[in-house]
């Protein structure tokens, strides 16, 4: 999988050199293109963004650098994903489907967002055909400073379901969210006994049918009780 970000905050991207992403990265598994849009700004003070149109707050990113940025980007086979509190919620369901795709493009819009006619313009018909989506995604209710922190986030929980990022699939299958509405049961290592807590002693008979029968009830339990909190 290939996977394009652009940010003025390329630094913001340091993390994916870390942990099983940076594994995959090393392993060739993902390829990582980093790109400073800034860099693509043309008037003297680099500017990115301009007052809106029509008044209020803030300020909206300007269409020609995004446009200049993304157009040797959208190749045949791509999804463009913009980054904004206003788009289609973040979920295990999306991760698994981007998980498929060969090649993500993710735009991190800041202050008010990026002008509407870049989402318009490479939603066209013309694109469309070239099989280039566009996705505005949401990772959940609340505003960030930019698309940065959302962009890792969905990074992070599409490139571990890719073939051999994951050292053990097995543990893709059991884990929270694998199934609609299924949390996964509560987990204990040693010592048997900490701080006079004990672990559930259905865990150390070796009795796999009833373990498992014991992890079905506790997930369902936790299922019930943060599902339903979570409004
Ligand atoms: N940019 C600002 N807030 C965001 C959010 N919640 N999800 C995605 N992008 C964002």
């Amino acid at each position: 999988m290939r996977i394009d970000a652009l940010t003025i905050f390329p630094q913001y991207f340091e993390p994916l050199t870390l942990s099983l992403v940076g594994k995959a990265r090393d392993g060739g598994i993902i390829d990582f293109y980093i790109h400073d849009l800034r860099s693509f700004a043309s008037n003297n003070h680099h500017s990115v963004d301009d007052t809106p149109y029509g008044g209020g707050a803030g300020m909206v990113m300007l269409a020609q650098v995004w446009g200049l940025a993304l157009d040797p980007l959208m190749v045949e086979d791509t999804d463009l994903i913009i980054l904004t509190p206003a788009g289609k919620r973040f979920d295990q369901r999306m991760a698994e489907a981007f998980s498929k795709a060969s090649h993500l493009v993710f735009a991190c819009g800041r202050y008010e967002g990026i002008d509407d006619r870049v989402r318009q313009y490479y939603s066209s018909d013309l694109y469309a055909s070239r099989n280039i989506r566009v996705h505005e995604v949401s990772i959940g209710d609340y505003v960030l400073g930019g698309g940065e922190v959302a962009s890792l986030v969905m990074i992070e929980a599409i490139t571990r379901l890719l073939p051999g990022v994951v050292g053990n699939p097995e543990s893709l299958s059991e884990e929270s969210h694998s199934q609609d509405g299924y949390l996964e049961y509560p987990n204990f290592t040693k010592p048997a006994i900490w701080r006079d807590i004990a672990v559930p002693a259905i865990l150390l008979s070796g009795n796999h049918s009833e373990i498992a029968q014991w992890r079905a009830d506790a997930a369902r339990r936790r299922a019930e009780e943060n599902l339903w909190t979570r409004g």
